[in-house]
């Protein structure tokens, strides 16, 4: 009998409209799942590019304006891949419409924000979830495993860098598309909702909560040309952003993102320190995670790097034979797969109500580099 439908409307169809497409095709060919992903519309305003691309993914109708899209009654479930600007509006108005919301991250531009958004779907009822999808790359989702299983012991450090170098040039101008990172009131911040808030979701995640946090941030190019005006005007966002924070569990950590690395185009690297054993991940080899365990026979120890492809690694025994990597648009698939099979169990995190714990401790984040003094971060 085939299986019941999960009709989805998709907002942007740009880097991310094009990840989540993919993984809702993918997800049902390698993973069991109990309903069947359909594509059934996208938005985007402009419509001969939005039919371009409804055509090459298969998807059965476009939009061009959002609300359209979630008051049509043969959509299920709302996926917003659009700029920070749009999340709150249309997660809400989805969920007022009973629709299930999936919202890219950050989920809203303050906490304030994301709060109302998960007001507004926890009122509803409907089943919610943010894309913070480097949770499931699979030595990301090892490193998890070996910390609940106590392997590290109780953890004294957390390190994680986002690094890029895209915006050095003075010349880059600000807003607009490609650019809408770079203006403020689209983007809500800058390195910190944007790269942090992937290092803290990961953190939490793996190390718990965040009580308080003291930070620096930096706008190196203080005036771009905005695409939208053609008026040069100051920058708002932040360039470079570090921070301490102390966790619940009394660990520390340091935290550091910028856009003026020369040579780093994305490099996410974590690290933990533990009682008995530490991790290492990068995303640049991410199908590794590095292990030191103080507890294997003195002369041989040392740190280990595991090649997460084995049958019994997290996620990998869906994928081909042991020993063959995946890659970076896996965790979206992985992230597809795993909400709609807690549609019919415990729901898949990270929900809006998570999300939102992100957000306030990027809020503090900022805040703390207005004061130079510590924030609390929950
Ligand atoms: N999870 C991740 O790793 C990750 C990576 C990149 C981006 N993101 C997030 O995904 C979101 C989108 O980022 P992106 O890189 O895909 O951006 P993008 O600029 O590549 O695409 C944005 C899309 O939104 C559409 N859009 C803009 N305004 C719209 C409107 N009013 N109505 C309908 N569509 C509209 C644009 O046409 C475009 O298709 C952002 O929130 C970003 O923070 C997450």
């Amino acid at each position: 009998m085939a299986k019941k439908q999960l009709r989805i409307g998709m907002v942007g169809y740009g880097f991310m409209g094009r990840t989540h497409s993919n993984a809702f095709l993918q997800a049902p060919k390698f993973f069991d799942l109990p309903y069947e992903p359909a594509l059934s519309a996208v938005c985007a305003r402009n419509k001969g590019r939005v039919e371009a691309f409804a055509a090459n993914w298969g998807y059965g109708a476009v939009e061009t304006d959002w609300r359209a899209l979630v008051e049509r009654d043969d959509i299920d479930l709302i996926d917003i891949a659009a700029p920070n600007d749009m999340h709150h509006d249309i997660a809400i108005a989805a969920a007022e419409a009973g629709k299930m919301v999936m919202c890219e991250k950050p989920l809203g531009r303050t906490a304030e924000e994301s709060a109302g958004m998960v007001a507004a779907v926890e009122k509803a009822g409907v089943p919610n979830m943010v894309w913070y999808n480097y949770r499931r790359i699979p030595a990301v989702s090892l490193a998890k495993a070996l910390i609940d299983d106590g392997q590290l012991g109780r953890i004294f450090h957390y390190r994680a860098k986002f690094l890029q170098d895209w915006t050095i040039s003075a010349d880059l101008p600000q807003g607009g598309e490609g650019l809408w990172r770079l203006d403020v009131d689209v983007a809500g911040s800058g390195v910190t909702g944007d790269l942090l808030a992937h290092c803290i979701d990961t953190a939490m995640w793996l190390n718990g909560g965040i009580e308080k946090v003291s930070a620096m941030t930096e706008t190196f190019i203080k005036e771009r040309e905005h695409t939208l005006t053609g008026k040069t005007q100051p920058v708002g966002i932040d360039d470079a952003c570090a921070f301490l924070a102390r966790f619940d569990n009394g660990s520390l950590a340091t935290f550091e993102s910028t856009r003026y690395a020369r040579g780093h185009k994305a490099l996410y690297t974590l690290e933990i320190n533990g009682e008995h054993a530490s991790i290492f991940w990068d995303l640049h080899d991410l199908h590794r995670l590095d292990y030191f365990d103080h507890r294997d026979e003195g002369t041989t120890r040392g740190w280990r790097s595991i090649h997460v492809t084995d049958g019994d690694h997290p996620y990998m025994g869906n994928w081909w034979v042991p020993g063959l990597a995946i890659g970076y648009d896996e965790s979206f698939v992985h992230q597809a797969a795993d909400f709609i099979r807690g549609l019919d169990g415990d729901a898949a995190a990270p929900t809006f109500a998570d999300a939102h714990r992100t957000d306030k401790v990027t809020d503090a984040v900022l805040k703390s580099a207005r004061t130079g003094q510590w924030e609390a971060a929950s």
